[in-house]
């Protein structure tokens, strides 16, 4: 079936799955389709300047074509790298180009982007505009609430003017400030409190942008409630570690009256696209690492990821045995 771009893409912030660094690769994408086929999916974040640069293009770019709707994420200051960029992910079909100015790692930070842009909207700016003008697509934008002590409302909503200015057609804010000096990337994932009262009152000024909020949600009856005030949800560490408490995101949030699937049916279906990784060389390990987390809440699932991780590490993980594991979950009705 051909990909329908324009219904694909309508309402596709409702619920997204956040972009996560050495988490969703192409291969976590694929299982979270198989658990929504709506969800708006994110790329890890990719430097634009190592794309631009690299002779293997395809290793950051390849995605499947199951995974629409996707966006890609890119990290950067430079427009027009930026819009080199921004060029190829359209070539390559991706649905929506994210800029990320809100990733706190120091390494990131010393290039200057990632959070620490967010003390220079006027750079930003450029940056979303370059991005628009060198294609199609939409340009969407992920940040915090503030920065290190910029962290008054009026600077994060003239950042977002600004920003709203330059084009962006939708903003993502992880309701939590960055600290960049003293935290690491995953304390500044825990450590500065969550504030969505901040992100409403942005709403509430801005009823004309699209606001998706992002961090600690846990659950879709907690991102049913935020879609009261927010247009979006975006979804991280919960997804990853436990995907199947998602698994009603096409049902509840997108109106679609289908069964959710078990864990033992997403695995069986996965098993095509294990089979042809495996083929062209890769390891089943690419996949299984995201995939044993689907396998919780019933008796012995620390046994059968172990059983898993363990063959692996023999390199004896093949599809017959991932299978007969498989059956097992599915005679437990998982
Ligand atoms: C392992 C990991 C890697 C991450 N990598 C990125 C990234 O590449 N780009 C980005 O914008 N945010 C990244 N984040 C932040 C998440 O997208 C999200 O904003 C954050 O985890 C808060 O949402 P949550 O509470 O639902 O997890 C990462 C988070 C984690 C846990």
């Amino acid at each position: 079936m051909s990909f329908n771009k324009f219904n694909s893409m309508k309402n596709i912030h409702k619920l997204s799955i956040a972009p996560m660094m050495d988490c969703t690769d192409k291969h976590f994408r694929m299982i979270m389709r198989k658990i929504s086929s709506k969800a708006l999916l994110y790329t890890e974040m990719i430097v634009a300047q190592s794309l631009i640069h690299t002779n293997k293009k395809e290793n950051f770019l390849n995605f499947n074509n199951e995974e629409h709707p996707i966006s890609i994420q890119f990290g950067g200051d430079n427009p027009k790298i930026l819009s080199e960029a921004a060029q190829m992910a359209e070539d390559w079909g991706y649905d929506e180009i994210n800029f990320n100015v809100g990733c706190p790692s120091p390494r990131v930070c010393s290039g200057n982007f990632g959070a620490s842009l967010m003390k220079d909207p006027k750079k930003v700016a450029k940056c979303i505009e370059s991005l628009k003008n060198s294609c199609s697509l939409p340009i969407t934008i992920k940040h915090r609430i503030g920065v290190d002590d910029d962290d008054s409302f009026i600077n994060l909503n003239n950042f977002v003017r600004h920003i709203a200015n330059a084009g962006a057609d939708r903003f993502t804010v992880h309701a939590r400030k960055a600290i960049l000096s003293g935290l690491s990337p995953k304390q500044n994932r825990t450590v500065p409190p969550l504030n969505y009262d901040v992100v409403k009152k942005l709403k509430n000024l801005n009823r004309e942008l699209l606001i998706e909020i992002n961090g600690g949600f846990t659950s879709i009856e907690e991102s049913l409630k935020a879609l009261n005030d927010f247009d979006g949800v975006m979804v991280g560490r919960s997804a990853y570690k436990h995907p199947l408490r998602w698994s009603e995101i096409d049902q509840k949030v997108y109106g679609i009256k289908k069964e959710p699937k078990s864990a033992s049916k997403i695995i069986f279906s996965l098993i095509p696209y294990i089979e042809e990784h495996i083929a062209s060389g890769g390891k089943s390990w690419d996949i299984c690492k995201h995939l044993i987390n689907l396998v919780e809440g019933i008796p012995k699932a620390k046994i059968w990821r172990n059983q898993i991780s363990l063959k692996s590490i023999k390199k004896e993980l093949d599809i017959e045995y991932l299978s007969k594991l498989t059956s097992k979950l599915e005679e437990l009705g998982h």
